[in-house]
């Protein structure tokens, strides 16, 4: 019904907009952002939906790498994930998780955490980040902070605080 499409570069202002638009403007001041500073999001996972007639931006999702503990252990972090409120509820934000979590899984990657609310993202696979000893750098509520193995065992031995890359596997934003 709504196509998923890659994000283009042209597309990146109406994705501003649109994320103004759902989590208002004050959103820059969550942890998450502090993860995404100086970062590039993972271009191979960004998507958008657009309306057929006349492009019109509808949805968006974006993913940035982080690292996990002490060893640095590579992992992706879901959003923000974002659907115009005009559009919610039609199946637009689950598709574009779906679709971007396996192409995350295609592309070898193995760990995905995400600051959201529980209820939505439970019936992907997500539990709960704390108990499996992780950390935010910030304050979340802890029922938001969410992660889901990709690869399944990836987390086995994992823990400690979720971080920006090392600089080697950044790029810059
Ligand atoms: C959250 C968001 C991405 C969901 O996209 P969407 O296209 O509206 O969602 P879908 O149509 O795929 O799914 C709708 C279902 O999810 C539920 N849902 C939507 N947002 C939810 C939330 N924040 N918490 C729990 N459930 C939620 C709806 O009740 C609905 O359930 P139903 O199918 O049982 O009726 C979208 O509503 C949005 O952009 N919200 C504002 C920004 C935001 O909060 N994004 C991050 C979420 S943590």
């Amino acid at each position: 019904m709504f196509p998923i499409s890659p994000e283009r570069p042209a597309d990146a202002a109406q994705i501003e907009t649109l994320l103004d638009l759902t989590f208002g403007s004050e959103r820059t001041q969550k942890t998450v952002y502090r993860l995404r500073e100086g970062v590039a999001h993972l271009k191979p996972l960004a998507f958008v939906v657009r309306r057929d007639a006349d492009a019109a931006l509808l949805g968006s999702i974006r993913y940035w790498p982080v690292a996990l503990g002490e060893t640095q252990v590579p992992a992706v972090m879901l959003g923000p994930v974002a659907v115009h409120p005009d559009y919610q509820g039609q199946g637009i934000g689950r598709a574009l998780i779906r679709h971007s979590l396996y192409a995350a899984t295609r592309v070898g990657h193995r760990i995905c955490v995400l600051v959201g609310d529980k209820p939505y993202y439970e019936p992907f696979g997500f539990t709960s980040a704390a108990d499996r000893g992780l950390e935010m750098p910030g304050w979340v509520e802890r029922e938001r902070f969410q992660v889901m193995e990709l690869l399944p065992g990836a987390l086995t031995g994992v823990a400690g605080m979720v971080a920006r890359p090392p600089r080697g596997r950044r790029k810059a934003a």
